[in-house]
C-alpha cells in the first residue's frame, strides 16, 4: 500500500522554528512522561518508558516502537528530542549543506528521497536547505500519517511501502522524482531497514548523487553483524561510492542519560550496488 501527499504548492521553509521541536509545542500539553532509574542498564532495543496522556492510564511504551510514538501527538518531539537530546536530523542537515558548498551547488537542485522518515524531522532539515522535492518512504503507515499532521507540506510524497517489495507503480513513481539525493536517518540496523533495504533505496539515486546517512558506530566496527559494515567496506573499496565526510556524533541519551554514539557519512554514489555485495561470501 502506498500513501500519495500531494505538496501544497512550493516546498515549505519552516525556519524561524526551533528544528524538529516545533511540532510538539502545539500537542504536547497532555503528556506526562517518566523514565527508568538511571541505574537500570538497557540496550537500545530494550529501552522504554511511561506515558500518560491527557490524565488517562500510564502505558509502558518501548522507545523503538516507533507506531506508538507517532501515533500520539507529540510524543516523539517530546521523548525523542526533548528528553534524549536528538542530534541526529541537525547533524545530516550541518553535513549536507557543508557538501551542497564543497560541490558548488544550490539546495534547490535537490530532489531527496527520505528512507525510513517518520514523521519527518529529516524532511523539515532539508526542505530548509531549499530541497526541490522531498519523498519520504517509511515501511509504518503511522509514519506517513504522523508526517501529514506534524509537517504538512514537507514532503512531495510519502509512500508507505517496505522497499525492497514495491510494486511496478510504486518504483515507476519513485524514478519520476530523479532523485540525486538520498537521506537515511537513524534508522539502519537494529530491526529496521536491513541492507538489502538501503542498497534499494540508494539504487534508486542517479549516479554521482549524494547519500547521506548515519548509523550506530558498533554497526561499522569489526563486530557488526547488521551486514552495513561488510557493505559499506566493499562498496567502498569496489568504488561504488566514496566517501567525503565522515563525522562521529552523539545521536542522543540513553534512558539512563549516557550518551550514544553515531556516525554520520556524506558520500558521493558512483555506481549501484550489485546483488555480490548484498551476498555473504
Ligand atoms: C528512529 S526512526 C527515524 C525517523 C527519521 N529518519 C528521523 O530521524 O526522525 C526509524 C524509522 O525507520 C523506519 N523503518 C524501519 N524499518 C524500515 C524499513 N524496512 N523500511 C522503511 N522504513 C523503515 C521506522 O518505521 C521509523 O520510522
Amino acid at each position: 500500500m502506498s500513501i500519495l501527499m500531494p505538496a501544497d504548492g512550493p516546498m515549505k521553509s519552516l525556519t524561524g522554528r526551533a528544528p524538529s521541536t516545533a511540532p510538539a509545542d502545539k500537542h504536547e500539553r497532555g503528556l506526562r512522561i517518566a523514565i527508568p532509574e538511571p541505574d537500570l542498564e538497557l540496550a537500545q532495543d530494550e529501552e522504554w518508558f511511561v506515558v500518560q496522556v491527557d490524565g488517562n492510564e500510564w502505558q509502558e511504551v518501548q522507545v523503538q516502537d516507533y507506531a506508538a510514538l507517532y501515533t500520539t501527538p507529540g510524543l516523539y518531539e517530546r521523548v525523542v528530542y526533548d528528553l534524549f537530546a536528538c542530534r541526529s536530523p541537525m547533524t545530516i542537515r550541518t553535513m549536507l549543506e557543508a557538501e551542497l558548498q564543497r560541490r558548488k551547488v544550490s539546495g534547490e537542485e535537490l530532489s531527496v528521497l527520505d528512507l525510513g522518515a517518520g514523521n519527518g524531522a529529516v524532511g523539515e532539515e532539508v526542505a530548509d536547505l531549499g530541497a526541490r522535492h522531498i519523498v519520504g518512504i517509511d515501511i509504518l503507515p503511522q509514519a506517513a500519517v504522523a508526517a501529514w499532521r506534524d509537517r504538512p507540506g514537507i514532503y512531495s510524497a510519502y509512500f508507505t511501502a517496505d522497499i525492497t517489495r514495491l510494486s511496478e507503480r510504486e518504483r515507476a513513481a519513485l524514478n519520476l522524482f530523479d532523485f540525486n539525493c538520498l537521506t537515511c536517518v537513524a534508522a539502519l540496523g537494529f530491526g529496521d531497514i536491513p541492507p538489502r533495504a538501503f542498497a534499494t533505496a540508494f539504487n534508486l539515486i542517479v549516479p554521482e548523487g549524494i547519500v547521506a546517512f548515519t548509523i550506530k558506530e558498533d554497526f561499522l566496527g569489526r563486530q557488526d553483524r547488521s551486514g552495513f559494515a561488510r557493505l559499506i567496506e566493499r562498496a567502498t573499496a569496489e568504488g561504488v561510492f566514496e566517501v567525503s565526510m565522515k563525522k562521529r556524533y552523539q545521536h542522543r541519551l540513553a534512558t539512563n542519560g549516557e550518551p550514544l554514539y553515531y556516525a554520520a557519512l556524506i558520500a558521493t554514489k558512483h555506481k549501484n550496488i550489485g546483488p555480490n555485495l548484498l551476498s555473504q561470501g
